[in-house]
């Protein structure tokens, strides 16, 4: 549990999204499993340090695995703030791939053709006891901003991590440093993928900002 500050954050982002807490009476019904990808790389740890964030947008979630890194690293540094985190709990491309070789396509726990991505990534969050910094929310990244920028909810840090082809990317990073305030960072994943590296390149020209890789994450700042 985190103290009240970091409770009332939280709990006011998700009265701001939903009226009430999506985490009330839920009972994880999933064993932990924080599978992921790149989840727990340092440069996100330090990151945290470096910008000592209110509010972290990640984009992109699947089960947790990097919200749960943020979030200890945010402790760690002693920091009170709250990961937003999106998905669609749908799964990307690469994993509605029935002939990967490491059955991936099992993970995401489809239900009469539905994936079940949600309920191990509220189960994951229950298992850690991070209802008091967590806010999920379960839309497409195309939406999310939208509906963030209406509620007036600005970041200091900004994980992406979703969809890793070339649009999809540069359409991410666009619509989510809007939402990025002054003086913060966003951070992207899946650099050494060609269609990101493109992305992240044609975003930080697009922007006049210098890109910095730390493989596989790559990071613009915001001027003040
Ligand atoms: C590589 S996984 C994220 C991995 C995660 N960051 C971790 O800790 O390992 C990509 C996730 O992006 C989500 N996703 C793909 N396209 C999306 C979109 N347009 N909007 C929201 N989520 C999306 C998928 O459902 C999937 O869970």
């Amino acid at each position: 549990m985190t103290d009240t500050t970091t409770q009332s954050l939280a709990r006011e982002l998700c009265l701001k999204l939903y009226g009430e807490d999506p985490f009330a009476g839920y009972v994880p019904d999933l064993p932990a499993d924080l599978q992921g990808w790149n989840s727990t790389h340092p440069t996100l740890a330090r990151l945290v340090q470096e910008v000592r964030p209110r509010v972290i947008l990640d984009v992109g979630v699947w089960k947790g695995a990097s919200v749960n890194f943020l979030c200890q690293a945010m402790a760690k540094a002693g920091v009170e703030g709250a990961v937003i985190a999106i998905d669609t709990f749908l799964g990307s491309p690469e994993h509605w791939n029935r002939e990967r070789p490491d059955r991936i396509f099992e993970s995401l726990r489809l239900r009469h053709g539905l994936p079940g991505l949600y309920w191990q990534f509220l189960s994951n969050m229950v298992h850690r006891g991070l209802q008091d910094r967590v806010v999920p929310l379960a839309q497409t990244s195309e939406n999310a901003a939208p509906i963030l920028r209406r509620l007036k909810v600005k970041a200091d840090l900004i994980h992406i991590d979703a969809a890793h082809e070339y649009e999809p990317v540069l359409r991410d990073a666009r619509l989510f440093w809007g939402l990025l305030n002054k003086g913060g960072v966003l951070v992207g994943d899946d650099y050494p993928w060609a269609s990101v590296a493109r992305a992240a390149q044609a975003f930080a020209a697009e922007i006049g900002q210098e890109l910095v890789v730390e493989s596989p994450k790559w990071i613009l700042r915001k001027p003040r």
